[in-house]
């Protein structure tokens, strides 16, 4: 049995944030942020949190599957901002919005959350266990975000967005290849210390930490490694791909990368002017934009990568397996 992916769907909040909004907030100024990130915009939840805008990009990805809540037979969500702390997970209280009955978690691998999600569906689906797993990215990310420190708040944006990966005894469909990997040493250069048992709530401290510069440069060398890594061994080349859709962090990471790997500028999307960074929901929304424009087709082979807190990594080869 192979793993296909089958639809998409994504949410985003209403509330639109530009940058000339965060001038008036923080010492920065759209130029910075334009010439640095490529962020223009980006959307803030209000009275929403993470369980809604992630039931609402699942909702959308169930029904253009052609599938009911009772055919979904695993929820598996990525996210670093859930609902609660420890329990419940975002992922239960997702199905339980969804009329979904069966097993549901959430999984926390910061921006390459939807790459670790896709590679557990593909692997459960391939052992015979799973035929339909419903996966989620996530985020909240302004909940998070100290809006007095500008090296990080300009750069965070809120959104979700979700896949079906279904069960299919057609090669031609399944998903080719997944690199996962995570270096704990790193721990350190992306971090919110004051969440969680080591530090109790510590108020002062409760934002998101990152050495940004820092962060920058092993992001690109090690994406440029994953994606070269996964072409390799599978025989392809940048010829072979119809659609690189990486993390949306920097348009700058995603320039890099692209070049390591001679990928031509018209295959890279690029969402991060809109939505800034979304995290673990940033691939499926940009492939959810894709598919909304009319430009992702049945069969495109998309080459993805991500990168993210932890430090975690990862790269997939995922042919398009939506109508
Ligand atoms: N506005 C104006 N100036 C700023 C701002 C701002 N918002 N932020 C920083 N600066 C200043 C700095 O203070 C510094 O000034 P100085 O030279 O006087 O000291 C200068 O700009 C340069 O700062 P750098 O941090 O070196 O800027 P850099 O070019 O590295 O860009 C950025 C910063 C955008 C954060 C970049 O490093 C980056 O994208 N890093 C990677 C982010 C990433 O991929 N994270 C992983 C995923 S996120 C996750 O997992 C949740």
């Amino acid at each position: 049995m192979y793993a296909k992916f089958a639809s998409v769907g994504a949410y985003v909040p209403k509330k639109k944030v530009t940058n000339f909004d965060l001038e008036k907030i923080v010492d920065t100024s759209d130029e910075w942020i334009t010439k640095r990130t490529g962020i223009k915009e980006r959307y803030f939840v209000e009275d929403e949190v993470t369980s809604d805008l992630a039931t609402k990009a699942g909702e959308i990805a169930i029904k253009r599957a052609g599938l009911k809540s009772s055919d979904i037979d695993m929820v598996i969500l990525a996210t670093i901002t859930p609902d609660y702390f420890a329990m419940p997970s975002t992922a239960c209280v997702v199905a339980e919005n969804l009329g979904i009955k069966a097993p549901a978690f959430d999984i926390s691998a910061a921006c390459t959350g939807f790459i670790y999600a896709l590679a557990q569906a593909k692997a459960f689906i391939e052992s015979g266990m799973n035929k339909n797993i419903l996966i989620i990215g996530a985020e909240a990310l302004s909940k998070i975000i100290d809006f007095k420190d500008r090296t990080t708040c300009v750069i965070f944006g809120d959104g979700a967005g979700a896949a079906v990966i279904s069960a299919t005894k057609n090669r031609d469909e399944a998903i080719l290849d997944i690199d996962i990997n995570a270096d704990g040493s790193y721990q350190d250069y992306l971090i919110t210390p004051g969440r969680g048992v080591k530090y109790g709530c510590d108020t002062e401290n409760i934002y998101l930490q990152m050495k940004g510069n820092e962060t920058f440069k092993v992001a690109v060398k090690t994406l440029s490694q994953s994606v070269r890594d996964i072409l390799d061994r599978n025989g392809m080349t940048s010829d072979n791909i119809e659609w690189f859709i990486p993390h949306q962090a920097n348009y700058r990471i995603i320039d890099a990368v692209a070049r390591a790997i001679k990928m031509p500028a018209e295959k890279s999307v690029l969402t991060v002017s809109k939505y800034g960074n979304t995290s673990s929901a940033s691939i499926p929304m940009a492939i959810n934009d894709m598919y909304e424009e009319g430009r992702l087709k049945k069969g495109d082979m998309m080459l993805l990568d991500a990168f993210g807190g932890g430090f975690t990594w990862g790269s997939a080869l995922v042919p398009f397996g939506g109508e």
